[in-house]
This record gives C-alpha cells, structure tokens and sequence, in this order.
C-alpha cells in the first residue's frame, strides 16, 4: 500500500549470516546509487551503539549493522565466554531505527577451519589496550577487515568510546588501502558520566559505584589541561584520582591525540584511563582541545 507523502515508513531489518547474501545485497544498493553507512558491533546493544546508528541513518540512505562476538580480541582468561549475547533484545533496540540488515554471521563463517590469517597493526596498537590486552588489536584489526568484506559500505561508524580502537582501524584502512570511510561518533554516558559499556552489567553496585571514578579523572584531567599543566602532571593528578576512589589503574595517560605518542603541546591531546573492578576490566577516554585553539578542534567530528 502506498504511503502518504512525507510519511516515512519503518523498515524491519533483514538478519543475515551468510557473507555473500549480504555482500550481494549491500553492492546492489549501492550500484543503485544508495549510500550505505555500516556500524559493526558485537552485540549486547545499548544507547552508545544505537547513537551510532543515528547518526548512519541521518548520513546514509541505508544502515548495515553487524553482530558478531569476536573471539580473537579476547585473551585466555577474559571474558568471551561470559559475553553477554542476545539478539532478540539487539533487534528490539535496533526496532525503528531504520536498519535495513544485521549481518550476524557464524564463528565458523569467519573463522572457517584452518583460518591462519592475521592482521597485526602495530605503531599506535603497540601502547595501552595493546600492552594490556596482548593480541587484542590484531584481532580487532582481522575482524574489521572481514567484515568491512562482507559489508563493502561507504563509510563505517565507531565510538569515540574506544579511541585507540579509532586510531588502530584508520590506520589499518589506510595502510590497506580499504575503500571505505571511517566516521568517529562521540561516547554516550550514563547520567554520572560513566561511558556506557556492554561490560558496564558485570559490575557489583558498590563496583557500580566505584566506576564513576573513571570518569571523574577525566574531567578532571580537562581542568588541569586547560589550566596549563604538562601531560605528565595531569597524568599523575588523574592516577591519585583514581586512586583516591580505590580504582586498581591500568594506565592514565595524556598522549598525542592521533599517533598516541608523546603529546606535544600545542597538538590536541587525548587522557586515556584503563582501570578494573573486582572481574570486570573498564576504559574511557576524552578529547583535551589544542591549547592554541580558539574554537571547535579542526579534523574532528565530534
Ligand atoms: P562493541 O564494543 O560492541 O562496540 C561497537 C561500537 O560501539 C564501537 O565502535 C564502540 O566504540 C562503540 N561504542 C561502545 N560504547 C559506546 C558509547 N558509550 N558511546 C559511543 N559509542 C560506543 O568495538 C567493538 O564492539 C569491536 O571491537 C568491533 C569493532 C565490533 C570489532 O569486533
């Protein structure tokens, strides 16, 4: 039945496991002249997922999102088995969104019998997360390449949530040469100001509680930034923050915003903190301005 003008109609999205079927459908859209946006995810959705799904639906004419709960970017030890997975309630979130297909294929599909293939980035993957967690970005960066495969859209979008993440799979699309653009979306917090996460569930209350520690350090890393302390002492205040709060630090860093080497003033910068609860190991991150910068930061669309 036809629509009344202006009316938009919702569309349910197709799930979809094969590769190829997906593969055919996305390539058909857009010879058809369709700019396809495309957010991979590994399920457990929430508000920082879904605000990334606005923004490919109001930039694209139609959105691909995967799930896929990649098992090479856990370590032995982590939490891939405990991941939480439910797609009936991924889908419900996905419910209006306009998504046209979830691409939720088999650990078999990607990874087939006798898969040997691996991508190892190194440069920016080397530091934080890459020192913490040994072969995460290697899985990370084998995975993303697959899936930006199986789902050939015009421009993919990822949270500002993970940066490094950001950094590792930018540099892996131009080290590759993948024909695909990478859109940085920034990260949706809970009313504290903890960044919302698919881990945020394993947290005790008191943990919970604990949690809103990380956040706090980064805002107060932005203070001291704008007040003119060096990366190392920021650094420093943001660690006897966390500490303060009885965090366990992974690392609380102010490094160059793009290589994540050393900062160096006036570049824009990034304070990157890891730190663990009880099990469950958390990370976030904020953006600190050029400090010769008069307005908005260039190059970032955040
Ligand atoms: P996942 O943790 O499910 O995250 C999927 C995307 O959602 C990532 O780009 C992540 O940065 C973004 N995201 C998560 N929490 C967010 C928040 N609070 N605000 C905004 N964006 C947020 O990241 C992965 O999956 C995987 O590593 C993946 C890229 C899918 C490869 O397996």
């Amino acid at each position: 039945m036809a629509l009344p003008r202006g009316a938009t109609k919702e569309i349910e999205p197709r799930v979809i496991a094969d590769p190829e079927v997906v593969r055919g459908e996305i390539l058909a859209a857009r010879q058809a002249g369709r700019r396809v946006g495309f957010v991979p995810t590994m399920g457990s959705l929430h508000a920082g997922h879904v605000s990334l799904v606005d923004r490919a639906a109001d930039a694209c004419d139609e959105v691909a999102v995967s799930i896929f709960v990649n098992p090479t970017q856990f370590g032995p030890g982590e939490d891939f088995e405990r991941y939480p997975r439910d797609l009936t309630a991924d889908l419900a979130m996905l419910a209006g969104q306009n998504v046209r297909w979830v691409y939720a294929p088999a650990a078999e599909t990607i990874y087939p019998l006798g898969h040997a293939t691996r991508i190892v980035v190194d440069g920016p993957a080397r530091r934080f997360e890459g020192e913490a967690r040994r072969s995460h970005f290697s899985g990370v960066a084998t995975v993303v390449c697959r899936l930006f495969h199986d789902v050939p859209a015009d421009v993919a979008y990822f949270g500002a949530k993970d940066w490094q993440q950001t950094i590792v799979v930018k540099r892996l699309v131009a080290d590759l040469g993948l024909p695909i653009e990478i859109i940085v979306c920034p990260t949706v917090r809970e009313p504290d100001g903890l960044a919302m996460s698919s881990r945020n569930v394993y947290l005790t209350v008191a943990e919970r509680q604990q949690a809103v520690g990380l956040s706090e350090s980064l805002r107060l890393a932005e203070v001291l930034w704008e007040d003119g302390l060096s990366p190392e002492e920021v650094a420093n205040d943001m660690k006897k923050h966390l500490r303060s709060r009885g965090i366990a630090v992974d690392y609380a860093a102010v490094v160059d915003a793009e290589t994540l080497g050393p900062a160096v003033d006036p570049a824009p910068a990034v304070a990157l903190v890891a730190g663990r609860f009880g099990t469950t190991r958390l990370i976030d991150n904020c953006l600190l301005p050029g400090r010769d910068d008069q307005g908005p930061s260039i190059g970032w669309d955040l």
